[in-house]
């Protein structure tokens, strides 16, 4: 049986983006046979956060809300990543067989560069510990979002760099994409990739005043609704296909394209993406809240978890240390 594994760092309130190019399909992979490990990937956000009830209140979040949105931790592993230290064992071990070279290569580190971040050694190194993260529980396949490929390629050489030197150890993990463009690449209130670091996010579970003010930051123009408009272009046209059935978008696609009296302008287009969202999300967010209530049950799950996938990784992290002559 496939192990299927993801992980989600807990920087911010888990925005569209992570939902339709992450989270849904997580979630949807549990339908599938096999043993699935889903993670919050405190670790990572330490590489910037310094708000410590900031992160301990994140990382409770993003296990509401997988929970929320129907995860069931009898069918997947939810837990911590700081709750298995194993993992960080596997970093250095395979931090002593990476060159610079390739981390120096890293796309979302060079972005961070390009951004003006001063990087500490943890944002460097962090596709290292992410590659320890997929490769300590023999996972076979990663879902992820597009910006993610790139580390997954480098968990795969950092297996292949690893077993060259001390035989077969660490099994070849391999990214899976949703398999929707526009799901791999939801763009933000500004038109650019939606990101919590870029501010252009939306919330899954915003409701009522906040709700209506973000969806109206979206970009749009000064163009009348006659006016026939290419709808692939149009942000809040994406944002909304993502909540609608074939036969809905299409009859929206249609009526922007065409223009003319009464095609809809951008005001029909905020509001049924309001209406999409409530009706998506409303009976989540009861659940969120409830869960956020009374801690025990997010406590007892995420102990569980943090039990169960120890011992893969202690399995795993043994079998590195006698090959590299560490036992
Ligand atoms: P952020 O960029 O907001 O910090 P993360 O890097 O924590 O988001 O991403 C968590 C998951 O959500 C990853 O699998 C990532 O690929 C996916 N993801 C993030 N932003 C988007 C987006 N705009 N479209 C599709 N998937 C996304
Ligand atoms: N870097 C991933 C992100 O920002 C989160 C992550 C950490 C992850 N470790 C992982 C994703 C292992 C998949 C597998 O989204």
């Amino acid at each position: 049986m496939p192990t299927i594994l993801s992980g989600i760092q807990p920087t911010g309130r888990p925005h569209l983006g992570n939902y339709f190019g992450a989270i849904r399909h997580h979630i949807a992979a549990t339908a599938e046979p096999g043993e699935h490990f889903y993670f919050i990937a405190d670790y990572h956000a330490l590489t910037s956060s310094r708000d410590p009830a900031g992160l301990r209140a994140n990382v409770v979040d993003v296990a509401a809300t997988y929970l929320a949105l129907g995860l069931d931790p009898e069918r997947a592993v939810l837990f911590r990543q700081s709750d298995v230290p194993e993992v960080t064992e596997i970093t250095w071990l395979l931090a002593c067989v990476t060159g610079m070279g390739l981390l120096e290569r890293a796309h979302s580190f060079k972005d961070k560069l390009a951004h003006g971040l001063k990087p500490n050694v943890g944002l460097f190194t962090y596709p290292i510990l992410m590659a320890a993260d997929i490769l300590a529980y023999d996972s076979d396949f990663v879902p992820v979002g597009r910006d993610q490929v790139q580390h997954l390629e480098m968990a795969q050489d950092m297996a292949g760099y690893f077993n060259s030197a001390f035989g077969e150890v660490f099994k070849r993990p391999e990214p899976r994409l949703p398999e929707s463009e526009r799901e791999a690449k939801v763009p933000g209130l500004d038109g650019q990739k939606m990101s919590k670091s870029y501010g252009n996010d939306l919330w899954i579970f915003a409701e009522g005043k906040e709700l209506k003010s973000r969806i109206n930051q979206v970009v749009t123009d000064s163009r009348a609704p006659e006016e026939p408009k290419d709808p692939s272009g149009l942000v809040l046209f994406e944002l909304l296909s993502l909540f609608l059935d074939p036969a809905e978008q299409a009859h929206w696609a249609e009526r922007l394209r065409r223009g003319g009296p009464g095609a809809p302008g951008y005001g029909h287009l905020k509001a049924r993406l309001a209406e999409a969202m409530d009706a998506a999300f409303q009976p989540a967010r009861q659940r969120r809240r409830e869960l956020l209530a009374d801690r025990g049950e997010l406590e007892r799950v995420l102990t569980r978890g943090a039990e169960r996938a120890r011992s893969r990784a202690r399995a795993v992290r043994d079998r590195a240390l006698s090959a590299c002559g560490l036992r």
